[in-house]
């Protein structure tokens, strides 16, 4: 590899939701030794170069472990912290790096800090959470401080009986904000990534790394205005009839990611490891805002880009919102386009299946970092989780934005459970997609021309390639407004990408150069694109 370039600023990485990856154990649902077993399928078979799990610690599960009840430790449904050294070590042997999830912004209400910090007003960790008095008001009543909404549904407030104050949280009650403010919350979280980083960890992803600095005089958040008028709950949820200026994105928050930077420059003289932010902020002036600069201090290596996530799929609007991001970054700076989650339904639903071809294409050569979602190697796609079966606390409150959707178990074969599990159907997690007698790693394998076919295809073809792994980007005119065209480029080497976002055929009589890759995975010729095709040329 290019001594210039570092594995978080060419490699693609892979993110598992251990829930639903492999279970060794017959649970129902996965732990990490099932992940150790599917590292060759991870290293050789696919070619990935990192891994982002998902969280595995202590959790009451609220939230599917968004809800941490230790930040050092390892769920006993996951295994052990032994299994996580071994699963470290044996990606590292297989020279894959590990990035694990760390949420700041809120623990668990079961977090030994939240219990003692609840247990009294004067206990010496009350002030680790924000807990607020009451507004009172003439008759007596006691609201809550201000108007902030938790983004999972009802307000961002939690009465506490006892102690007779409210506590706030943005997600979910059992999960209880962090007070950033206070100096031994932060020295004390700040020694959960020393934790990692002692253990050989290479990265973090950040949890609504936005969130962790609020107002510090909660001011209430104005009213979104719709069309001139104000906002009315019936034009949707009370948390969408905000403008979230107060509850989130405080700039107070960008010394705190200066100084995990520092932290993480100091472990890397040993090797990189680099902090990767969940940031939902469509200003790009702002996103950008993420990375820091190198005169004021540095802050986040890859702060995730999710503004295609609200695209059509419209060839123009994806040129125009890449092209206005590529603008708006420093020259230095690496980008991480996001086209999937755990939080997001599946991209073969979301634009279609062939479309989810273009879309692989699109993720694997554009600049920058990008991270394929367990499953969508295969063109996974949404399962409809029956009402009686779904867990997501999102979804219990806006059933349109379950994310059980997205999470089912990761089809391998056709065995019980798709090869996920040996526990008795009843007792998996959540459901197996119907599709998973096609759509499977063992299937899949052997098909030259299924979607794991193009998946592997487009990683070697990366891999191999300068111009695709730390090229310069440029869009250019394709002479069809259905087809995104740009170019991937360094000193010697020219790739030219072509997507055919639309259902009709485009001729291209200007496209020239040697066809490497067609989303159709057979022969093809430059300059004729059939529906739904993308195609990865080199240039002579
Ligand atoms: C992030 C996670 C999401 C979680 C939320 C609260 O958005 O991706 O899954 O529910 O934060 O931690």
């Amino acid at each position: 590899m290019n001594k210039n370039h570092l594995w978080w600023q060419t490699g693609v990485v892979y993110q598992i939701y251990p829930r639903s990856y492999a279970d060794t154990t017959a649970s129902g649902m996965g732990d990490l030794r099932g992940i150790i077993e599917k590292l060759d399928y991870l290293s050789n078979t696919l070619g990935v170069d990192a891994i982002w799990l998902s969280p595995f610690y202590p959790s009451p599960m609220k939230d599917f472990g968004y809800d941490v009840a230790d930040y050092c430790d390892v769920d006993p449904r996951f295994g052990t912290l032994a299994d996580f050294d071994e699963l470290l070590e044996e990606s590292h042997q297989r020279g894959m790096q590990i990035i694990i999830d760390w949420v700041p912004n809120h623990s668990s209400d079961q977090h030994e800090w939240f219990i003692e910090s609840r247990s009294s007003r004067d206990n010496p960790k009350r002030d680790w959470y924000v807990w607020r008095d009451p507004k009172f008001d003439e008759d007596g009543n006691r609201p809550p401080p201000n108007n902030w909404q938790s983004l999972f549904g009802g307000i961002a407030w939690e009465w506490d009986e006892a102690t007779e104050q409210y506590y706030l949280h943005s997600f979910v009650k059992e999960q209880p904000d962090l007070n950033w403010r206070n100096p031994e919350l932060k020295a004390a979280m700040f020694g959960t990534l020393r934790f990692w980083l002692d253990k050989g960890v290479d990265g973090f992803r950040v949890d609504v790394a936005h969130f962790i600095m609020k107002d510090p005089a909660l001011r209430d958040n104005p009213p979104v205005k719709v069309e001139g008028e104000a906002f009315h709950r019936s034009h949707g949820r009370a948390y969408d009839s905000q403008i979230h200026i107060h509850d989130q994105g405080h700039p107070d928050l960008h010394p705190i990611y200066k100084e995990m930077r520092q932290m993480l420059d100091e472990y890397s003289a040993t090797s990189p490891r680099v902090s990767v932010g969940e940031i939902h902020v469509f200003d790009f002036e702002k996103l950008v805002e993420f990375y820091g600069t190198p005169a004021d201090g540095l802050e986040f290596h890859l702060p995730f880009n999710f503004s295609l996530l609200k695209m059509p799929w419209e060839a123009q609007a994806f040129r125009e919102e890449v092209d206005a991001y590529e603008a708006a970054l420093p020259a230095w700076a690496t980008p991480t386009f996001v086209l999937g989650n755990h939080d997001e339904g599946r991209i073969a639903t979301r634009y279609g299946e062939m479309q989810s071809r273009v879309a692989a294409m699109l993720l694997l050569t554009l600049r920058g970092t990008p991270t394929v979602y367990y499953g969508e190697e295969l063109g996974m796609t949404d399962v409809i989780v029956p009402p009686e079966k779904r867990l997501d606390p999102y979804g219990l409150s806006v059933p349109e934005n379950g994310r059980d959707r997205c999470r089912t178990p990761m089809q391998w074969n056709t065995t019980q459970n798709a090869g996920l599990s040996d526990a008795d159907p009843d007792e998996l997690w959540l459901p197996i997609a119907e599709n998973a007698a096609e759509k499977n790693v063992a299937a899949e394998v052997d098909d030259p021309q299924s979607h794991l076919a193009l998946y592997r295809e487009l990683l070697k073809t990366r891999k191999a390639s300068n111009a695709l792994r730390f090229g310069a980007y440029r869009s250019l005119d394709s002479g069809s407004p259905d087809v995104y065209l740009y170019e991937r480029k360094t000193a010697d080497e020219t790739m030219l990408i072509a997507l055919n976002f639309s259902d009709q055929p485009q001729l291209l009589p200007e496209i020239h150069g040697k066809v490497l890759l067609s989303t159709h995975l057979d022969q093809t010729v430059p300059g004729k694109l059939r529906p739904h095709e993308g195609l990865l040329l080199k240039k002579a």
